[in-house]
């Protein structure tokens, strides 16, 4: 089973970016935990982050053709604007399960729309880094059981 990890904008400087609302963990640490707990799994895991949405687009709509099975993402701000991004989780035609550090809930109106979330199979948000860890045990799960 192999899965795509993807992060889109600013959550290359998790560790420094709002502490008080992401928490200290950087990128490099959420994915080493990833990688021990996919090993685990028996998943191959890989990881993809970018700043810009025509690249996040882009390796989105190519995963099929890369032979994944699953995608976790955190769309990160494109999550309440994005409907390319949208778009490319929904013609992908794979699982994707999104995840957000925060609980976006909790936080500005304009985060409580996400434009993403109605394509993928589930959300988990609020557990910090933590979450992608149970966002692998899910889609894991789902593809043994589902597909
Ligand atoms: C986020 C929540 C988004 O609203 C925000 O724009 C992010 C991070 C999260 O993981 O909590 O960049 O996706």
């Amino acid at each position: 089973m192999k899965v795509l990890i993807v992060n889109g904008p600013n959550l290359n400087l998790l560790g420094s970016r709002e502490p008080g609302i992401y928490g200290s963990e950087t990128l490099a640490d959420i994915y080493a935990m990833l990688e021990q707990h996919a090993q685990e799994l028996g998943v191959e895991i890989n990881h993809f982050q970018s700043n810009d949405e025509g690249e996040l687009v882009r390796v989105v709509g190519s995963s099929v053709q890369a032979d994944y099975d699953g995608i976790i993402i955190n769309p990160a701000a494109f999550t309440h604007s994005s409907v390319a991004l949208r778009d490319a989780i929904a013609a992908c035609g794979l699982p994707v399960v999104e995840v957000h550090i925060s609980n976006t809930h909790k936080r500005e109106n304009f985060r409580h729309i996400s434009l993403t979330a109605p394509v993928c199979i589930g959300q988990i948000m609020g557990f910090g880094g933590h979450g992608y860890l149970l966002a692998l045990e899910a889609l894991e799960h789902f593809i043994k059981t589902d597909k």
